[in-house]
């Protein structure tokens, strides 16, 4: 059990990659806190999760994470209830579609705000709790990680969504940043990028059979991914396994890029 002992908290854990990433953590002995803006899918993703273990690993704790105020209650939760914070992946993320000469001053701070300043917010305020909790041991060899989830269109600027793709590519580089800041303290940092995943994000596009062709077309596997495959690129990233990773970008794009 890769994470037996461990407290996990995996923001944007309702749906998606969040919650397939929340459940391996919590099938490979994590305790695991998820957080998201909806309760009622966070209960029922906690449920499901529950549900498949012998013992319940998963809570949820109600949270907007652009919201400095709900972050810092947040980590009083997280500090009270667990006193320690191991594993923290930055994952809540999403957009709107538009082109740059149609996108409002109020889409591009919508995306700014759920794609970058959420991870700046999250990370500063758990990341000190875990830095505080890194600093009571006598060394630093139990393993703590930050994951924040970016995109391939961090890598490479995606049609009609050029504020998300310009918050990914800040996603990658504050995670350098953030690395830097923290190797001090034996906490590694990294960030995961996903290609094209079925998830409720992607779930419109799906439907959209041209889409689904285009994907296809462009992907070296040629097919999207599913979310169970991000999210075990993400439990090795937070894992011992990685222990020699702090400040990579891990792109998980069945060959999008290389096409
Ligand atoms: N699916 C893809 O193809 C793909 C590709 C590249 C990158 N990604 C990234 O992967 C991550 C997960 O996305 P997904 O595809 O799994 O989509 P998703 O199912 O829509 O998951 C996103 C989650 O984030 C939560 N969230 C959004 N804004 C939030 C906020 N302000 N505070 C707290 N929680 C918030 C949402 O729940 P609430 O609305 O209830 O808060 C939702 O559960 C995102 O960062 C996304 O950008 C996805």
């Amino acid at each position: 059990m890769r994470f037996a002992e461990t407290v996990v908290l995996v923001t944007g854990a309702g749906s998606g990659i969040g919650k397939a990433a929340a459940a391996r953590f919590a099938s490979e002995g994590a305790k695991v806190i998820l957080v998201g803006r909806t309760k009622s899918k966070l209960e029922r993703a906690a449920k499901e999760i529950n549900e498949s273990l012998n013992i319940p690993m998963a809570e949820i704790f109600p949270a907007d994470v652009t919201d400095e105020e709900d972050v810092l209650e947040l980590a009083r939760y997280v500090e009270e209830q667990f006193g320690e914070l191991h594993v923290l992946v930055n994952n809540a993320g999403g957009s709107v579609h538009s082109k740059i000469m149609d996108t409002t001053a109020q889409d591009w701070d919508f995306v700014q705000n759920t794609n970058l300043k959420s991870v700046f917010l999250v990370s500063k305020i758990l990341g000190k709790l875990m830095a505080e909790c890194a600093d009571k041991e006598s060394d630093i060899s139990h393993n703590r990680s930050i994951v924040n989830v970016a995109s391939l269109s961090g890598h490479q600027a995606g049609a009609h969504i050029p504020h998300y793709s310009a918050a990914k590519a800040g996603v990658i580089n504050f995670t350098k940043a953030l690395a830097l800041e923290l190797s001090q303290y034996g906490i590694r940092v990294n960030s995961v990028s996903p290609g094209f995943v079925e998830t409720p994000l992607t779930e419109q596009g799906m439907q959209n059979e041209q889409f689904v062709k285009a994907i296809r077309k462009n992907t070296a596997l040629k097919r999207a991914g599913k979310a169970d495959e991000i999210a075990n690129v993400i439990a090795f990233a937070a894992s011992q396994e990685a222990s020699y990773m702090t400040g990579s970008d891990i792109l998980v794009d069945g060959g999008w890029l290389i096409k």
